[in-house]
């Protein structure tokens, strides 16, 4: 049973494959934190919390006399509100009579077979074959009935607890609420890392970690979207923890939009981590009887490091978030126009495009941005979703069919959120767009946000995806974001309504995203803002797939990549392969290691392949069938980070590792160039230790142990930014 209670003790225990979570109903009805960590079987060790009387950390008034019983110190699963609790709170309300409190204590509970429902939300399903379970406890505020529902999903396999929190307003007044954060984690000590990953645009989801300190460690977004600057995925990892070693805890936010997270420290060196819809500027008005859902956060804990973390999510995501059949099919290998040619095409440099794309071997071509109304450049249009017929005179079905008898499939860009203002929607809609009467609208990339909270918007974007799906045989969608939402004001809504506007516009995104999914299931749709400014566990449950990052230099990319491996598989990474000297950082790279690299991902190119030798054709040719060859191991295997390209040894390195180790694909490219080099070694992880492997390419034949204690010699005399792909298979003895 993955969810147990002692009526006696009054202790929940929710257990997983490797770990074990407990929570105690303290004598007053406060829901008590126990325990998360590595699985123990005892019903019931809520004595590992200790009162103590401490000076300025009050009691409630029903504690009597026992001054040991503070909200100020006790682990909680979630705080009250202005009652005495000074840490960061996991609620705030204004009352109707104007107070600020909300004392929730234990109403009751269900525990029931299946996961939670979440009314628009997306969030994790089980995998063939995994259970999940639910727990849900309701807290009730006795003075405003107010009540909070705490949801547990146990994923007994999977290793993974996910939570959530419904608030219901069960009073007879309205009540504002001003923040409720999906998950509150106590720890009884804070010896912590906080390991998150933070960037800019075409420099996204960068390694960063911080230890703890007193006081709190913040970070989220307020830009309408996850962003590029912070990702909703953050570790907290004792001191030490390395990718073999140590204990660490994993949180990914479920959602798109604004969010934080912080970490305190607090007086008595205890830790507490909040994670949750970001607080600033949102409200929510509950008349009695209404209702609000937080987003679901995915936890996971691993004592084995960083890398088996990382694992836990990888194989979650990759069966748990997306229902696309191209989740479990192979995602076809695409060439995209963008970095070809911009906004500069004609029907012909199309067509001549995807004819001479078809000697790199890939699968499906992809139309760019600029196809659609007085689209020339970035200015104007958005909006305007019908066909430019100057530039594409057989329509987008006509340039189609042409692709299609090339033997590629076609895709289309479109980015539905935005609006030009110059463009025929706006003057038809003015009011479309998020903006505050009497005052200049902020422009960036010259557009303007759409209002998704209205359901006009959404029936607008719903109609023309679908006409435009319905138009052609258009086989993928690149869907793309590109600008943070500001002037958060919607011309439908009341005065004080504005503060959920924010949230709905996500919740109006999420359902249109549901609709024409499951309306196109034969469509691959690929995530994008500016790159990776939209990439969470929200969007995964929609892409398959999101555009990791604007930036194609595959130096860079090594950090970017890296960075977003520990919370995110391989299989939803965008990669292409782009031309040299790269358009963003102006360096040149061997087209061997721009393979290698778009291989840590999906694997695609963005190149104008008229511009390109044959033998530059041959190359590629030859990567793509690499790539097509080694799919399956790359997205449905076990990834290492065998070295950080944050490492001083010039080199980065990692590898996949089949399921059942009869086979691994370690990479590795040069980062650094030294004289008089130093012989460095590449220590290989994951596979059998007592199995001998043949390594194609270098001619040994080496035990697994070998190769995991002694390692590869590096070859650091090689070029620049030259990079090594070994193949390694089981050798039947
Ligand atoms: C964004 C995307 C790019 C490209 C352009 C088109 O920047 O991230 O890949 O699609 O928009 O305008």
């Amino acid at each position: 049973m993955a969810i147990i209670f002692s009526e006696e003790q009054k202790v929940f225990s929710l257990r997983t494959k490797k770990t074990t979570y407990q929570i105690k109903i303290s004598h007053l009805g406060y829901l008590l934190h126990v325990y998360y960590g590595d699985r123990i079987e005892d019903a019931d060790i809520s004595e590992v919390i200790v009162g103590h009387d401490r000076g300025f950390s009050g009691n409630p008034n029903q504690a009597g006399n026992d001054r040991a019983f503070s909200l100020d110190t006790l682990p909680q699963e979630f705080t009250g509100a202005g009652l005495g609790d000074y840490r960061v709170s996991s609620i705030d309300v204004q009352n109707h009579d104007g107070s600020n409190a909300f004392d929730g204590r234990y109403e009751s509970h269900r525990i029931y077979d299946g996961k939670y429902t979440m009314k628009g939300l997306p969030g994790l399903r089980a995998a063939e074959g995994d259970h999940a379970a639910t727990l849900e406890i309701t807290l009730k505020d006795d003075v405003t009935g107010l009540r909070v529902i705490l949801c547990y999903g146990v994923f007994e396999e999977a290793d993974i607890i996910t939570r959530t929190v419904l608030v219901e307003n069960g009073g007879q007044d309205q009540i504002l609420l001003r923040k409720i954060m999906s998950v509150t984690m106590d720890y009884p000590e804070s010896d912590f890392d906080l390991i998150h990953f933070d960037g800019r645009h075409a420099m996204e989801r960068e390694m960063h970690r911080d230890k703890l300190a007193f006081g709190q460690l913040s970070l989220g977004s307020m830009r309408g979207a996850s962003s590029h600057q912070h990702n909703p995925f953050v570790i907290l990892a004792e001191s030490g923890t390395d990718e073999d070693r140590g204990g660490c805890f994993g949180f990914s936010f479920v959602y798109s939009g604004n969010f934080v997270c912080t970490v305190e420290k607090d007086q008595v060196e205890q830790a507490r981590l909040v994670m949750g819809i970001h607080p600033d500027r949102f409200t929510w008005p509950m008349a009695p009887g209404e209702s609000f859902q937080a987003p679901e956060v995915i936890m996971a804990y691993s004592s084995e490091g960083l890398t088996g973390l990382s694992h836990i999510y990888h194989d979650a995501f990759r069966t748990g978030l997306c229902d696309s059949r191209f989740m479990k099919e192979k995602r076809p290998v695409l060439l995209n126009s963008w970095e070809a040619s911009y906004f500069d095409f004609t029907h012909d440099s199309l067509v001549a495009m995807a004819k001479k794309a078809v000697a790199l071997g890939v699968d499906l071509f992809v139309l760019d941005d600029g196809w659609f109304g007085e689209r020339h450049d970035d200015t104007a249009a958005l909006g305007d979703w019908n066909v430019n017929y100057e530039k594409l005179p057989y329509g987008l079905d006509g340039l189609t069919k042409e692709v299609n008898a090339l033997g590629l499939e076609m895709g289309l860009w479109v980015e539905p959120e935005m609006i030009s203002e110059d463009s025929r929607l706006y003057e038809l809609h003015p009011e479309w767009c998020l903006k505050i009467p009497g005052r200049p609208v902020t422009r960036s990339r010259y557009q303007l946000v759409l209002d998704l909270s209205r359901q006009d918007v959404q029936d607008f974007i719903y109609d023309f995806l679908d006409r435009t799906l319905n138009s052609a045989n258009i086989s993928y969608i690149k869907w793309d974001m590109n600008r943070s939402i500001s002037e958060v004001f919607s011309a439908q809504a009341q005065n004080n309504e504005m503060g959920t506007i924010l949230h709905k516009y996500i919740l109006g995104l999420y359902a249109i995203l549901d609709k024409i999914t499951h309306a196109h299931p034969d469509v691959l749709f690929e995530g994008c803002s500016g790159g990776g400014g939209r990439f969470d566990a929200g969007m995964l449950c929609y892409h398959p797939q999101i555009w990791c990052s604007d930036n194609t230099d595959a130096i860079n990319r090594l950090k970017i990549q890296y960075g977003t491996s520990f919370g995110y598989p391989v299989s939803s990474m965008g990669a292409h392969v782009s031309v040299c000297p790269n358009h963003q950082t102006g360096r040149t790279v061997p087209l061997k290691t721009r393979g290698i690299v778009a291989m840590n991902g999906t694997f695609g190119y963005e190149l104008d392949p008229n511009k390109m030798t044959d033998e530059e054709l041959a190359e590629c040719n030859e990567m793509t069938q690499t790539f097509k060859k080694y799919n399956d191991l790359i997205f449905n295997g076990d990834y290492y980070r065998l070295e950080s390209p944050y490492s001083r040894k010039g080199f980065a390195a990692w590898a996949f590792v089949s399921k059942d180790k009869e086979e691994a694909l370690v990479n590795i490219v040069l980062t650094d160039k030294e004289a008089n080099s130093v012989q460095r070694y590449l220590r290989l992880k994951g596979i059998q230790e007592d199995a001998f492997y043949e390594v194609e390419g270098l001619g040994y034949c080496w035990s697994g142990r070998a190769l995991m204690k002694a390692g590869i010699p590096i070859n650091t005399g090689a070029g620049e930014y030259e990079a090594m792909q070994y193949h390694l298979y089981k050798r039947s003895l």
